[in-house]
């Protein structure tokens, strides 16, 4: 009997996205009613306009429900195998808040779990989506990125407080062929635990629990040292992109689209500059949304995919960099999708 040639069915492949953002939009000149800071500052420093917050009673798994549903319908299938939420806000600390999710979405019984990589989160959770995929767990993976961020900043911290925002993205990956359009590169992921102060939320987990002293004021507040969060952003974006770009066997000039994880727009604007990408070529919606944490990227790839500006063919480039340290990035030919 002749041999079958060699295959190598089960890459990973976006086959649906969506997003969704919580209603309730806060503009510059609301948190300068509160908060020693202007719309100009926010406006010149980040590059945001306005972002949109959960209302008390909204959690993080309502949000990721919104996005997970838009991107199973794009897929043209309500069915997943698996369900992968990237969060830094679970609904609770126990359990994850993934199989309630999944169990929203019609999908109990199957496998669900939660991955903690702060803003590197859907980097993450592509990779795990992939080998999921690759191990033959399940044929269709939704992965998700949600996050409410506004309910662990601090309100009085002008630092935070101006970028950090609420919101979800979703993909829906299928097990394919590495020649297909939507086919993930190369995966390059990374971490330096020893600079896991830079951004944390000190209070509420075992560490503080378990040293049974009172909590200092502040402690339950996300905290991020800004400049030196900056600086490593840039650094680790452009290393983890020039050598995702490498692995896929492009070259930079190959790129069409870069989508950045929407941290700060002076951070995107750096990014590109040093890897020189075009402006033209940069996707951005850090101006109405903020920074959304692990939403980042599917909320951006949602919307850019919505209004046009990410169009199949377009050979695309994603990184990630976040709270751990952790950086990540990887490349991908846009699908042809509905909605496109
Ligand atoms: N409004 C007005 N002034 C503010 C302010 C605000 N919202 N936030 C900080 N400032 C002040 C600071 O207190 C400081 O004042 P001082 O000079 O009197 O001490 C001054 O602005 C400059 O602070 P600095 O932290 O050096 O500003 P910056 O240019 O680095 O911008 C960030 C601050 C937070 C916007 C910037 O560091 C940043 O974007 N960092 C990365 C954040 C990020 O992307 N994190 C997510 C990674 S996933």
């Amino acid at each position: 009997m002749p041999m079958s040639p060699p295959t190598d069915e089960r890459t990973a492949v976006v086959s649906g996205v969506g997003g969704w953002v919580p209603p309730h939009v806060v503009t510059n000149d609301d948190l300068s009613a509160h908060l020693d800071t202007s719309d100009e500052w926010i406006r010149t420093r980040t590059g945001i306009r306005t972002r949109h917050r959960v209302l008390p009673g909204m959690a993080t798994s309502d949000l990721a429900v919104e996005a997970g549903r838009r991107a199973l319908e794009n897929s043209g299938e309500p069915r997943a195998g698996a369900v992968v939420l990237a969060t830094t806000t679970p609904d609770r600390i126990c359990p994850a808040t993934a199989p309630d999710v999944a169990a929203r979405l019609g999908l109990t019984g199957v496998p669900a779990f939660d991955i903690s990589a702060v803003c590197t989160g859907f980097l993450y959770g592509l990779a795990t989506a992939a080998g999921l995929l690759a191990a033959g767990i399940t044929d269709r993976v939704l992965l998700i990125g949600a996050d409410a961020f506004t309910t662990i900043v601090d309100p009085l911290d002008r630092s935070t407080a101006v970028i950090f925002a609420d919101g979800a993205g979703a993909v829906v990956l299928r097990a394919g062929h590495p020649e297909e359009p939507g086919a993930l590169g190369p995966i390059v992921l990374g971490t330096d635990g020893e600079l896991s102060h830079l951004i944390q939320v000190p209070a509420g987990g075992s560490r503080q629990r378990s040293s049974l002293r009172p909590q200092a004021p502040g402690e339950q507040f996300f905290q991020m040292e800004g400049r030196d969060t900056f600086r490593h952003a840039v650094d680790r974006m452009s290393t983890a992109s020039r050598d995702a770009v490498r692995a896929a066997g492009w070259t930079v000039a190959d790129l069409d689209r870069f989508a950045a994880h929407q941290a700060n727009s002076r951070i995107l604007t750096a990014v590109a500059d040093r890897l020189g990408i075009p402006a033209e070529h940069q996707l951005s919606n850090i101006a109405a949304v903020g920074n959304t944490g692990a939403a980042s990227i599917p909320l951006l790839l949602a919307q850019s995919h919505a209004d046009g500006r990410l169009a199949a063919g377009h050979r695309t480039l994603l990184t990630a960099f976040g709270g751990g340290l952790a950086w990540g990035a990887t490349t991908l030919i846009w699908p042809k999708l509905p909605g496109s």
